[in-house]
């Protein structure tokens, strides 16, 4: 067991109708004027927007809009909301939407704060000294960003998809509805529920100082949302499902289930991000499309974690030797994957890199870890490539 920290500032309000107390939570936290940052539409389409924008107008709180974030956030937005913030006078930024909205609010929050590029805390060159603060109105449940410390990027130039974490950015409040995430369609929330339990598979998966309660905690966590993926793929109005599987997603990424290990793995998302960066792939169905490949490239590296994974996760049996029944939960993973209807390789992603594209793909992964990354086994460039021409 490795000692460790774990801060979660974040507020967490959950359940029906919450949304309600958003201006009373703005106010909370010193929020004067606002910039509602928001997606391609579906807030507006739910009828969320307006009444999100009635109950402020109520509070008597000021506040600009600012929509029109992309999955795989782009540079280019943070930037427009930078200057819109700066123009404004903007103090807090409420972010109405999933992952993405939350991400792109994060940076917007850097650059308003730090002088300078901010793409370059997104490159390591610098460190942020702060952030705005940030509320969430959460209407997907999928990565965690809510709670988490984290902000995932894409820059057009070059397509470099890429990830900043600190404290600072970490929500001020979460507002959890789960009756929000009703109407997603059901690729979303299956690629959701992947990205949730990979975030907890990530922290698993180490060579280092894992604890028994953190291993519990995931392992039933993850069993959870299988459960309830499954039955949101029959019932995608059950409120319950909806419910256990929005709170595994925060759960998930607030650093919960890598407390006492040494971090985590983290590389099936680092080479997602560069698939997602290139080719703009939801994530949560680009972690499936590599997993297997991975998995299989790196078992033999952490057998009794896959072995322990295997049997206590995906329900194998006990028996044979510990590569079998590592693998047989592997190929039980990947069977899930398809019964969710979410790809277990590149192909079925709907993608077909060429080779220079998969090695720039691997080159700029390599770059991006810094040379190499993995606690289960550690990767340099030629097993990230091995590991995408694998998932072909
Ligand atoms: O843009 P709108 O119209 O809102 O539609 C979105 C979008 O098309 C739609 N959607 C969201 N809520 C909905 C809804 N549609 C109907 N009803 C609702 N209630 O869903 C689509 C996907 O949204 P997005 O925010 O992109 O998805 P997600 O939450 O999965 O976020 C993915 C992004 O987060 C990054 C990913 O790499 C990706 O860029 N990640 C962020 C992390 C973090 N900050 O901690 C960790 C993750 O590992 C991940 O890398
Ligand atoms: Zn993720």
């Amino acid at each position: 067991m490795y000692s460790f920290n774990y801060y979660t500032p974040t507020k967490v309000v959950f359940g029906k109708k919450t949304e309600d107390q958003v201006g009373k939570l703005v106010k909370q936290f010193g929020g004067k004027k606002l910039l509602i940052h928001y997606g391609g539409g579906s807030v507006i389409r739910s009828g969320l927007l307006d009444r999100i924008k009635a109950i402020l107008d109520a509070e008597g709180i000021a506040y600009v809009l600012l929509g029109g974030v992309v999955p795989n956030p782009r540079l280019s937005l943070v930037y427009e909301g930078i200057e819109l913030c700066k123009r404004e006078n903007i103090d807090f930024i409420l972010a109405v939407g999933g992952g993405s909205v939350i991400d792109s609010a994060k940076a917007i929050g850097y650059g308003v704060t730090n002088e300078g590029d901010v793409w370059d805390f997104y490159d390591y060159k610098r460190k942020a000294t702060g952030c705005l603060p940030i509320g969430v109105v959460l209407t997907l449940s999928a990565t965690g960003s809510e709670m988490s410390s984290s902000s995932v990027i894409t820059k057009e130039e070059g397509w470099i998809k890429r990830g900043y974490g600190t404290d600072y950015a970490r929500p001020k409040f979460a507002i959890m509805n789960p009756e929000l995430t009703l109407t997603l369609p059901d690729y979303q929330t299956a690629c959701g529920c992947t990205d949730i339990m990979m975030h907890t598979m990530e922290r698993y998966f180490t060579n280092g100082g894992n604890m028994e309660i953190t291993d519990s905690i995931a392992e039933g966590l993850i069993r959870t949302v299988m459960h309830n993926a499954r039955i949101l793929m029959k019932d995608p109005l059950n409120y319950e499902a909806r419910a256990e599987v929005m709170w595994a997603g925060s759960l998930a990424h607030n650093g919960l289930t890598g407390c006492g290990s040494d971090g985590g793995d983290w590389m099936p998302h680092k080479i997602e991000h560069e698939i997602g960066g290139l080719f703009d792939v939801a994530h949560g169905a680009g972690l499936a499309a590599v997993w297997g490949s991975w998995a299989r490239y790196v078992y033999k590296d952490c057998l009794l974690r896959f072995k322990q994974f295997a049997i206590r996760i995906m329900g194998v049996n006990d028996t044979g030797s510990d590569e079998e029944i590592a693998m047989k939960g592997i190929e039980a993973m990947e069977a899930f994957y398809r019964e969710i209807k979410m790809p277990t390789n590149l192909k079925e992603l709907g993608i077909e890199p060429t080779e220079e594209e998969l090695a720039d793909m691997a080159h700029k992964c390599a770059v991006g870890v810094g040379g190499a990354k993995g606690s289960a086994k550690v990767l340099y460039e030629e097993d990230m490539l091995e590991i995408l021409k694998n998932a072909r």
